[in-house]
């Protein structure tokens, strides 16, 4: 009999359990459910448009001095792998007079220990670790980002 009770007492508290469970889960309102998804889980969101790289060619600011400049021109189909490195037909210390883009600068050229290799260093020849593309998709969140020479200027 006492076995039986604490069976019942289990299955009491396993229900009202999953009551509230479902209580709480219907309880919030989709439209306030802060989701970069912007739809509810169980409706498939309209797809956006496919955003397109900018291809604007104009050196854009940096946001530090120790950014990586972000790329203002396509790279679509530039293969980076093991046998090629499209990029430094432009960027390489060699090419750059022929192509007038940007030397790849000493960093990409060092070590981890500091020494001065002759070649592009292996830890820097997957640029797109550090270099990116913009394109022109919305964006989905703010920014707050405030440049140092601003916040110096507010300082005085
Ligand atoms: C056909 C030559 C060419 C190729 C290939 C090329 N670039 Fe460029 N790149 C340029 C030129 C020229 C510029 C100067 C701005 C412009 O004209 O777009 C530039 C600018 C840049 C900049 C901005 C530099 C700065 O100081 O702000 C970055 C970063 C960059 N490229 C990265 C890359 C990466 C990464 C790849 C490979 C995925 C690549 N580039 C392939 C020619 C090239
Ligand atoms: C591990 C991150 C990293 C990788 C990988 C990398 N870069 Fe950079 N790159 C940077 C940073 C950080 C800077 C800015 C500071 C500096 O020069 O080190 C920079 C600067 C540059 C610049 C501007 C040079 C100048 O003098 O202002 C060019 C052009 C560039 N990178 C091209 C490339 C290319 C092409 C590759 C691939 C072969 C590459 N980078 C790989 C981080 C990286």
């Amino acid at each position: 009999m006492k076995g039986l009770i604490s069976v019942l007492l289990l299955l009491t508290a396993a229900l009202s359990l999953s009551a509230a469970v479902v209580v709480a889960a219907t309880a919030i309102v989709d439209e306030e459910l802060a989701t970069l998804r912007m739809s509810a889980l169980d409706t498939q969101p309209e797809p956006p448009v496919m955003s397109h790289p900018l291809n604007t060619d104009i050196i854009p600011k940096r946001s530090y001095p120790m950014q990586p400049p972000v790329i203002p021109h396509k790279i679509d189909n530039y293969q980076v792998d093991l046998n090629v490195n499209k990029c430094m037909s432009c960027h390489a210390r060699s090419r750059v007079e022929e192509t007038q883009a940007r030397m790849i600068s000493v960093t990409h050229y060092m070590d981890r220990d500091g020494n001065f290799l002759a070649e592009l260093s292996p830890r820097r020849y997957f640029c797109q670790q550090c270099h990116v593309v913009q394109t022109d998709a919305k964006q989905l969140v703010g920014t707050d980002f405030t440049d140092l020479d601003t916040l110096i200027d507010q300082e005085q």
